[in-house]
């Protein structure tokens, strides 16, 4: 699919002019409609990397295209892929953006649109860094590959066959990702370990169609109530998942560990502050930190059940459904995550009730391998870039393709996120501040530099 070179045009555009425009693109990947815009987004990068200086192709794939693209080759060096994505969360609520998400705008030193932070600032500062060092030197330090793709959000759930397809193009030695967070705002952090995640949906049924509340409530089963009452079970008063052998394979967490976890720049008064809650809350026993990097969970992500219009109205609604997200630490798998849920859920079940469960996505967690070389190399990359040694994350988000990558193509990856902790990810008023994007800009020129002779 050639760009279509007439309209894109980057000659004479500043690096935050790019952002903008790639800001622009509505590139919601869960709504169907919004297919044309992902396309042309696609495109959009594909045009931005050949100009940069890079051979490239939008991919087809079983969902939205991926962008693939290759810097030139020199033997001998070592080859690094760099992985983002273009696509971005939905942007609703939308009454509560103070402008719209698709529309980037520039308030306090910061960019505002859906995607900003996650990921388009952090992508484009990878492509914006090597633009930038093949303009000036006329070549890279390192093999360079580019793999965007346009369904992260949504599980990456055609990436494996695509990598599979596609495994020779895509051989390296090391992947790099920026899309997660620093521990504050312009201080270094290399992310040492994701969480897994396993989704599901579950719907419930009652009777064949809603009923008055007054006429048949008290002599039939409601679902709504059903739901309340089963996912009310899914914690316990300590604040444990409560489902029978979710524990079975989570290792306890080494004292040095929590030492190293309790060292870092972030309070419980930052959590507070962030979240604007009355009272932080989890499992009983461990610090926020460790709640988000080292513990699962299991939380509630949507509910819908009767009537939800202004006013009352007394319906005994027909059907109740609930999307739950479980966050796995290593040795979690979530096929067994999600099947003792389902039995959980079954034994809870009231009498009278149907249920009906759909799976969705599910990710492996991932820990870095602090002893590698490529390790060393992104700790100084980091250090130079922000004049401090590094803190270590570790980070409650989940981007399942990395574990995929290291079972697929053999390749460890290097996460260092430039995300401000309240940059508003999936959120109204998603924000990126412009002094990130371009230490960002900074970082990835160093990194690659630095890659070249890892020690
Ligand atoms: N960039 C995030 C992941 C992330 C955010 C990692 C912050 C660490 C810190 C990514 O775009 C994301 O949102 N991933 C989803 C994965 C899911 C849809 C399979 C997530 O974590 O919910
Ligand atoms: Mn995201």
């Amino acid at each position: 699919m050639p760009p279509n070179e007439t309209i894109i045009s980057f000659s004479g555009k500043t690096d935050l002019d790019l952002l903008f425009e790639l800001l622009r693109f509505p590139s919601v990947s869960t709504k169907a409609d919004h297919a044309p815009h992902m396309l042309a987004c696609a495109q959009w990068l594909q045009a931005l990397l050949r100009e940069s200086g890079f051979e490239t192709e939008v991919c087809v794939t079983g969902g939205h295209p991926a962008i693939l693209a290759r810097g030139p080759h020199v033997p001998g060096r070592p080859t690094v892929l760099i992985y983002g994505h273009y696509d971005v969360q939905p942007a609703e609520p939308l009454h509560l953006w103070t402008s719209p998400p698709f529309e980037p705008a520039l308030r306090n030193k910061r960019v505002f649109a859906r995607g900003s932070t996650d990921n388009k600032g952090q992508i484009l500062a990878h492509i914006l860094g090597a633009r930038h060092l093949l303009r000036e030197e006329g070549t890279l330090p390192v093999n360079l590959i580019f793999l965007i793709e346009g369904e992260e959000e949504t599980g990456s759930t055609h990436l494996d066959d695509f990598i599979r397809a596609r495994r020779n193009d895509l051989r390296c030695d090391v992947i790099a990702i920026s899309d997660t967070g620093m521990v504050a705002e312009g201080y270094p952090t290399l992310t040492q370990s994701l969480r897994g995640i396993a989704a599901m949906e579950v719907f419930l049924r009652g009777p064949v169609t809603d009923l008055h509340s007054g006429i048949f409530g008290g002599a039939v089963v409601n679902p709504a109530a059903a739901l309340v009452k089963i996912l009310a079970a899914l914690h316990d008063p300590r604040g444990r998942v409560a489902v029978p052998g979710f524990y079975d394979d989570v290792e306890n967490i080494p004292a040095a560990e929590r030492e190293m976890l309790a060292a870092l720049p972030v309070t419980e008064a930052d959590y507070q502050r962030e979240t604007g809650v009355l009272l932080l809350d989890g499992e009983e026993g461990y610090s926020s930190l460790e709640r988000i990097g080292i513990r699962p969970t299991a939380e509630i992500n949507g509910l819908t059940s009767g009537y939800q219009g202004e006013g009352t109205k007394t319906v005994l609604p027909s059907t109740a459904s609930a999307k739950l997200t479980f966050r796995l630490v290593p040795k979690q798998k979530p096929d067994r995550v999600l099947n003792l849920v389902e039995i959980h859920l079954q034994n809870l079940l009231p009498p009278g009730i149907e249920m009906e469960i759909v799976r969705g996505h599910g990710g492996m967690p991932y820990v870095l391998d602090l002893k590698s070389p490529w390790c060393g190399a992104a700790r100084r990359a980091l250090e130079r870039t922000f004049g401090r040694e590094p803190a270590l994350m570790r980070e409650g988000g989940s981007i399942p393709i990395v574990q995929k990558f290291r079972d697929l193509l053999g390749s460890d990856t290097l996460l260092l996120g430039l995300a401000a902790p309240d940059c508003k990810a999936h959120a109204p008023d998603e924000n990126f501040p412009v002094d990130s994007f371009e230490a960002g800009i900074r970082l990835h020129q160093h990194l690659l530099r630095e890659l070249a002779a890892p020690v």
